[in-house]
C-alpha cells in the first residue's frame, strides 16, 4: 500500500451564517508505502492527527486531497464502498475496545457481521468460523452466547482482533490498540497480536502516544507532528540514532523501568527541556509548520530546512537529547 501527499482538513464554522472561519490541517501532506508481513509504527503527541491518518486511510475520513494505492491500483474511490475488496482485505481496530462492539449482540452475531458482509458461508460453515476465530484469539467456544459486557478490557480487545481477522484481511491498522489495557495485560495482547501476525504474514501499521509501545514491534516508525512527519525511520534510526528534536522529546519521555533509572531519567529530562524550549522554532518554517522530510540514509528521514541545519540543530541537542 502506498499513500501519496495525503491531506485531511477539517472546516471550522461560525459566526451568523454557520461559514468557514478557519481550517484544522489534521493531516496536511504525507506518503507512507507499506510492505506486506512488516509492522509500522505511527507515533505522536495527542491531536497530531495519527486517528485520522489511520480513519482516511481506510475510508473512514474524507480525504483533502491525496491518493491511496493498494496492490497497485488507485483505491482513493473505491475504498469508501463498505463492500469493495479494499475494505475487506484492510481492517482497522481502535483503543477503545468496549464502544467497539455492540452491547446489545451477542459475540457470535458480531463475529458474524463481518463475515456475511463479505463471505458466502451457510449458517453451519459460519459457525464454524466463528469457532476458529475464538480459538485463534484464544477465547473458549461459550463466548459465542455472551455479551460484550461479560468480557475484560483485554477480552474485548481480542473480540476486536477477531472481528477483524474474519474476512481475512491482508492490513491490520491498530489505532492505539492496548492504551486502554492495564499495563500487565498490555504486553499480553501486543505479544498476542505479534503471533497472528506471523501466522497470517499480515502487515501492520501501529498507532500510538507512546514509543515505548512500538518499540518491539515495529520495522519502521513515523512520528508525527501537527498532520506531518518530522522523521521515519528503522528501528534503529529512531531509537538509536534519532536526529529530531521532537523525536528525542519523544524518546525523553519513555518511563523509565526501574528506580533509580527513574530519576536519572528525570534529570536527563529536565536538561533536555531546555534545550529543546531553546531550539524547537528552528524544526519549523515562520508558520509554524514542519519542514520536508530529507534524506539521511536509505531508510532514515529528518524534517529540516535544509541538510546542513538539520546538522547543525542535532549537534546542539545532542547534549541534552541522549538517552
Ligand atoms: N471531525 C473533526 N472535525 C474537526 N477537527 C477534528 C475532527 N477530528 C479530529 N479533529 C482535529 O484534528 C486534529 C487531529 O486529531 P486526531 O487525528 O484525532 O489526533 P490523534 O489521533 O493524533 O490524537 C486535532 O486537532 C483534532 O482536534
Ligand atoms: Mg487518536
Amino acid at each position: 500500500m502506498q499513500v501519496i501527499d495525503l491531506k485531511v482538513h477539517y472546516p471550522i464554522r461560525g459566526g451568523f451564517f454557520n461559514t468557514i472561519v478557519d481550517w484544522v490541517y489534521a493531516v496536511d501532506g504525507i506518503d507512507m508505502e507499506f510492505e506486506q508481513g512488516k509492522t509500522y509504527g505511527l507515533v505522536g503527541e495527542s491531536g497530531c492527527g495519527k486517528s485520522t491518518t489511520g480513519k482516511a486511510i481506510i475510508g473512514l475520513e474524507k480525504i483533502t486531497s491525496g491518493k491511496i494505492l493498494f496492490e497497485g491500483e488507485d483505491v482513493t474511490r473505491e475504498r469508501r464502498s463498505r463492500t469493495s475488496r479494499f475494505h475487506r482485505e484492510v481492517q482497522m481496530i481502535f483503543q477503545d475496545s468496549h464502544s467497539s462492539l455492540n452491547p446489545r449482540k451477542r459475540i457470535a452475531d458480531i463475529l458474524a457481521e463481518p463475515i456475511r458482509n463479505f463471505l458466502h458461508l451457510t449458517p453451519r460453515e459460519e459457525s464454524r468460523k466463528i469457532g476458529e476465530l475464538l480459538e485463534i484469539v484464544g477465547l473458549p467456544q461459550d463466548a459465542k452466547e455472551k455479551y460484550p459486557h461479560e468480557f475484560s478490557g483485554g477480552q474485548k480487545q481480542r473480540i476486536n482482533i477477531a472481528r477483524a481477522l474474519a474476512t481475512h484481511p491482508k492490513m491490520i491498522i491498530a489505532d492505539e490498540p492496548v492504551s486502554a489495557l492495564d499495563l500487565s495485560v498490555q504486553a499480553q495482547v501486543l505479544n498476542f497480536m505479534k503471533d497472528v501476525q506471523r501466522e497470517f504474514g499480515l502487515t501492520y501499521l501501529f498507532i500510538s502516544h507512546d514509543l515505548g509501545v512500538v518499540k518491539h514491534m515495529c520495522d519502521t516508525i513515523f512520528i508525527m507532528y501537527k498532520g506531518r512527519f518530522v522523521e521515519r525511520g528503522t528501528k534503529e534510526d529512531i531509537y538509536g540514532n534519532s536526529k529530531h528534536l521532537y523525536t528525542k522529546r519523544l524518546l525523553s519521555s519513555i518511563p523509565a523501568t526501574t528506580p533509580v533509572g527513574r530519576e536519572k531519567r528525570k534529570r536527563a529530562r529536565k536538561e533536555f527541556e531546555k534545550v529543546y524550549e531553546k531550539m524547537i522554532h528552528k524544526a519549523f518554517d515562520q508558520n509554524g509548520r514542519v519542514y520536508d522530510l530529507i534524506p539521511v540514509s536509505d531508510t532514515h528521514y529528518v524534517s529540516a530546512p535544509s541538510a546542513r541545519e538539520l546538522l547543525e540543530i542535532g549537534k546542539e541537542s545532542e547534549m541534552g537529547g541522549s538517552r
